[in-house]
């Protein structure tokens, strides 16, 4: 098992689980509940149990998915907290994915004002971006992420083995996070990922080990996202508008896919604007190609996607701010392009 240090809190990955029962030990919480939707209660939940011995544990499960990471569903988490008399001394432990870590954080920083939480995250995406950097939070009014906090969790447990049971698809939605860490912060993990051809052959745990590290060193240069934790955006303007409309449509589209279509664009754009080589750009858009296809996008839902962006928490004044690439490996925050650039960044991607 590895520990990496952050701040606030410790990282485990690997064989975490006598660490982990360690961690309850000492710490004495009075109650523990247990964050779970259907999948993670069926293919996660016996795992945890078998490893770590817990009487009374209070189990909340939620339906799964990304429509569900609102705040109907928040009320359902704090009314069973409420009527189990969690307490402050209480712990949540949050075993699922992105959308477990995200809205469990939330739910148990502002229940009774906080208690404790720890993330067991159990998808690629998860494990390699979404359970460290403190960022919590729900979608709400059509925008992604709209409402949350920034708050760290207790300590964070990350083991490959729970990636057994994710399906082919999630783990592709987690290898486009993989992806953004390379591109924007080393060009030689780019090298070898955009060289990968079958992801049911890879060994994570090093992925998992570098984007843990990158990611920790940009969010503790700047926690707040004040300006270089924006390098981890890229993709995300355009990705999150994508998403978003997808989910309103009903269209299921995965984080990490949509997300993949975004870094097609703001590659675009980062040529356009960034100086990014056009080998560069044709390098990172087959590479995409190959693995997540084409989302479809219609023209006439052009101005829809652009007043999501224009919504996007992190813009502020005029025209629409992105991180772009100068190459791989280097991003640069803070570009402002304008909506008939980032329109021609759609058509380019359409057109591919
Ligand atoms: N906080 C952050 O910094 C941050 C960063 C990136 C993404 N995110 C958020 O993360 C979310 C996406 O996370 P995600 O991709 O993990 O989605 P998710 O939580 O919806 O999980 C994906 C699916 O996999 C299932 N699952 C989870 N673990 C499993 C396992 N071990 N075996 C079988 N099935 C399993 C889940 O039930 C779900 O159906 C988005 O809401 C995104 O906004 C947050
Ligand atoms: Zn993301």
């Amino acid at each position: 098992m590895k520990i990496i240090r952050t701040r606030d809190y410790k990282i485990f990955v690997g064989d975490f689980w006598e660490a982990l029962d360690e961690f309850l030990k000492v710490a004495k919480y009075s109650k523990i509940i247990i964050l779970i939707d259907e999948n993670t209660r069926r293919q996660c939940l016996p795992i945890f149990l078998s490893k770590i011995k817990m009487e009374n544990a209070v189990l909340i499960e939620i339906p799964s998915g990304e429509m569900h990471k609102n705040i109907e569903t928040c009320q359902t988490i704090w009314r069973q907290m409420i009527e189990n008399q969690i307490g402050r001394n209480a712990l949540m432990i949050n075993l699922g994915g992105g959308v477990i870590g995200d809205m469990g954080g939330f739910c148990a920083s502002t229940f009774k004002r906080g208690i404790n939480f720890i993330q067991i995250p159990t998808t690629l995406l998860s494990q390699v971006d979404a359970s460290i950097g403190g960022k919590l939070g729900i979608d709400f009014g059509r925008v992604k992420n709209s409402v949350g906090l920034f708050k760290n969790p207790k300590a964070v447990f990350i083991n490959s083995d729970f990636l057994n049971t994710l399906p082919k698809r999630e783990i592709r939605s987690g290898f486009a996070e993989m992806i953004k860490h390379a591109l924007i912060a080393d060009v030689a993990v780019w090298e070898e990922l955009k060289k990968i051809e079958e992801l049911g052959k890879i060994n994570w745990l090093q992925h998992i080990i570098f984007c843990l590290k990158s990611k920790k060193q940009i969010v503790e240069a700047d926690p707040f996202e004040k300006n270089d934790r924006k390098k981890l955006n890229f993709g995300h303007t355009i990705g999150h508008a994508i998403e978003s409309l997808a989910l309103e449509i009903k269209h299921t589209l995965l984080h990490g896919e949509a997300i993949a279509a975004g870094v097609v664009c703001e590659s675009w754009l980062s040529m356009k604007k960034a100086d990014l080589s056009k080998a560069s750009l044709i390098e990172i858009s087959d590479c995409i190609l190959k693995i997540y296809g084409k989302v479809e996008i219609e023209e006439s839902s052009f101005s829809n996607l652009l007043t999501l962006m224009k919504n996007d928490k992190k813009n502020e004044g005029t025209g629409i701010n992105f991180t772009l690439l100068s190459k791989p490996g280097e991003s640069l925050v803070n570009n402002i392009c304008s909506e008939d650039l980032v329109i021609e960044s759609l058509r380019y991607y359409m057109n591919l």
